[in-house]
């Protein structure tokens, strides 16, 4: 995700457009620009800056940035580190043409080798700098043929965007025709507004609301051109659009949160989307196969891989033990999986056919990095699951894969965890068709994988009963979580996000481990929560109910859509759609967000920056 703002109109102070800037930048924070059109001079003041927004305030000390219109960024990176070359807005060779850009151009490989081919120069390695080359392109072809030699801007970024495959939420403004800011929408969202301060663009609504509370929100195809007194939206082929104003309730704080009462909610919410940009350009489901860019350069040596250490804390750590029943299951890797903390003491024995995977959100957890360096110190082959592009732990890996989950500002990892699943099965599925996985069981994965989205929606939409259920458990003091087998670890992170958000103790088991000591907790003050999905460990799961139902233990029960039988065993049942066994902890771990979310707010507590808690804990 990315922070954008375009403006037109009479307030040419750019120093103002920043403040509105700064209400995105919960959005993406690690480098931000401007460029604003300056009449007087004709120019376009270009400015971008590494770190937070501030930077670029004090980059324009002393400088009298008096313009319109302007473009501003503010950025989360997903291709490129976060460098001051990298940082939005990005121009074409002339300086005509400035974009910025929120999404992923997924053929920007292929467009940028056509333009070098044309002689275009490029300064970053962002994917969007193709954006102003080809829009340039297509500008200039406009001029040369148009009667006054004026080219047209409109029509130069609807030709542009046809050859563009991926998510885009763009505005553009050219020097050669600064009238009018042009904007379009696949994927990405983009809101606009037009009013007595002028004509604005931008992508979330918080950013307009002190001007205006009446938007526009663009739809995917759309493009619109914006002047300071009015706007126009049309399609791809050019047909005009007619759209509502919406008049939106919101103070700006609620539009960040997207309208919801907390980040962490918000972030649970947008699991779909952020489990499709993890996806995005990553199946191939024709041949079964994933592809992960960021593996090419070790993809030879991972075929002689003969054991996968993986290495993680907290909630990366629970994802990386799912990872290993995946990997060993269909790639037939031997796994061993550690929690950084211990395993930087230990004395790992590494072979050269030995690769250790590093799982990290934020990428500057201080126990991750710590075991890194000690990796690379004997020379093993490190690989990576990041979120955050450019981080000190993605920075050390020598390959990796970038969750494109965007920024989780909630210090309880949700959209995280299971977008490090889904790269995982996308891990899984990449060495397994190295290896035995055959092209049906590859299509097979990959089909269900490409299902997860509409899936995950579904188990969102559970989100009431389950907040019925929190509030009738709100006064346990103590809950037990057991699953078995690919839920097993799930139930660890279950019982964490409990801990971490409604201060109450909670304990994850294996199921299994029941009758070794845990059944000893149980009453009907304990409830347990049993992650019991119509898999292969089902009957076992029904077996562990039952046993805690002896014992007069409360049941909330995670099953599968269609399984009545569950209901004379548990005292609560929370569906998940069936899909394949491996898929099923990205579904069961949602309800168990959720109520934990809700267990927090019942509670009174702030969810978003639970107490002692830090989203990175870059300290040991
Ligand atoms: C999870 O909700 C916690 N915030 C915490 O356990 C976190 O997962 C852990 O600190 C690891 O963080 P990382 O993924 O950024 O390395």
């Amino acid at each position: 995700m990315c922070g954008i703002v375009g403006y037109i109109g009479k307030q040419k102070d750019v120093r103002s457009a920043l403040d509105s800037l700064k209400r995105l930048e919960y959005r993406g924070y690690d480098s931000a620009g401007l460029a604003a059109f300056i009449p007087e001079r004709k120019e376009i003041l270009w400015k971008r800056a590494l770190g937070r927004i501030q930077e670029l305030e004090r980059s324009l000390e002393g400088v009298s940035a008096q313009g319109s219109p302007i473009l501003l960024h503010t950025r989360w990176s997903t291709h490129g580190a976060p460098t001051e070359a990298n940082a939005h807005p990005h121009a074409d060779c002339k300086e005509n043409i400035f974009v910025v850009h929120n999404g992923i151009i997924e053929n920007y490989r292929q467009l940028k080798e056509k333009l070098l081919a044309k002689g275009h120069r490029f300064l970053s390695e962002t994917d969007t700098e193709v954006l102003p080359h080809l829009i340039e392109h297509f500008f200039s072809a406009s001029a040369r043929i148009a009667a006054n030699r004026q080219g047209n801007l409109e029509e130069a970024v609807r030709k542009a965007l046809a050859l563009v495959q991926g998510s885009y939420g763009i505005a553009v403004i050219a020097k050669d025709d600064p009238e009018k800011i042009v904007a379009a929408r696949l994927s990405s969202p983009l809101v606009i507004s037009v009013n007595d301060s002028g004509g604005f663009v931008a992508s979330d609504p918080a950013a307009l609301l002190s001007y205006s509370n009446k938007m526009v929100f663009l739809d995917d195809g759309e493009i619109a051109v914006i002047t300071p007194q009015e706007f126009r939206v049309s399609d791809l082929k050019n047909n005009l659009k007619e759209k509502e104003v919406t008049e939106l309730a919101w103070t700006a704080e609620e539009a960040q949160k997207g309208g919801y009462p907390h980040f962490m909610l918000k972030e649970i919410m947008e699991q779909p989307e952020s489990i499709a940009n993890a996806l995005r350009g990553r199946l191939l489901p024709e041949e079964g196969r994933a592809k992960l860019g960021g593996l090419e350069p070790v993809a030879e040596r991972l075929r002689s891989l003969d054991r996968l250490q993986i290495i993680a804390c907290g909630t990366a750590f629970y994802a990386g033990r799912t990872g290993e029943y995946m990997l060993e299951e269909y790639a037939g890797i031997p796994c061993e999986v550690d929690i950084a903390s211990e395993f930087r003491y230990r004395k790992p024995v590494l072979s050269k056919q030995t690769a250790t995977l590093f799982i990290s959100q934020s990428g500057e957890t201080a126990d991750t990095l710590a075991a890194l360096k000690e990796v690379k110190e004997k020379g093993g082959l490190t690989l990576g699951i990041v979120n955050v592009v450019g981080s000190s732990i993605a920075r050390e890996l020598e390959a990796g894969i970038y969750n494109h989950a965007g920024p989780e500002i909630g210090v309880a990892s949700t959209k995280a965890f299971t977008s490090q699943l889904v790269l995982l099965v996308l891990l899984t599925l990449f060495l397994g068709r190295q290896r035995d996985v055959s092209l049906v069981m590859g299509q097979r994965i990959a089909k269900e994988l490409s299902r997860l989205p509409e899936l995950v929606a579904r188990v969102l939409e559970q989100a009431p009963r389950v907040k019925e259920i929190a509030d009738k458990y709100k006064d346990c003091q103590n809950f037990l979580y057991i699953g078995r087998k690919y839920n097993y670890s799930v139930a660890s992170e279950g019982a964490l996000k409990l801990k971490e958000i409604s201060y109450v103790h909670a304990e994850g088991y294996g199921a299994g481990e029941m009758k070794h000591g845990p059944i000893a907790l149980i009453d009907e003050e304990f409830p347990t929560l049993a992650i019991a999905p119509s898999d292969s460990v089902y009957e076992k799961m029904v077996s562990n109910i039952h046993e805690i139902k002896a014992r007069r233990g409360p049941v909330v029960a995670i099953a599968t859509e269609g399984n009545e039988d569950i209901k004379n065993v548990a005292d609560n049942v929370i569906y998940i759609p069936k899909t394949l066994e491996m898929l099923t902890p990205i579904l069961s771990v949602v309800p168990l967000q959720l109520f934990a979310y809700y267990m927090g707010v019942l509670k009174g507590y702030d969810v978003d920056k639970p107490r002692n808690l830090a989203k990175s804990v870059t300290v040991e």
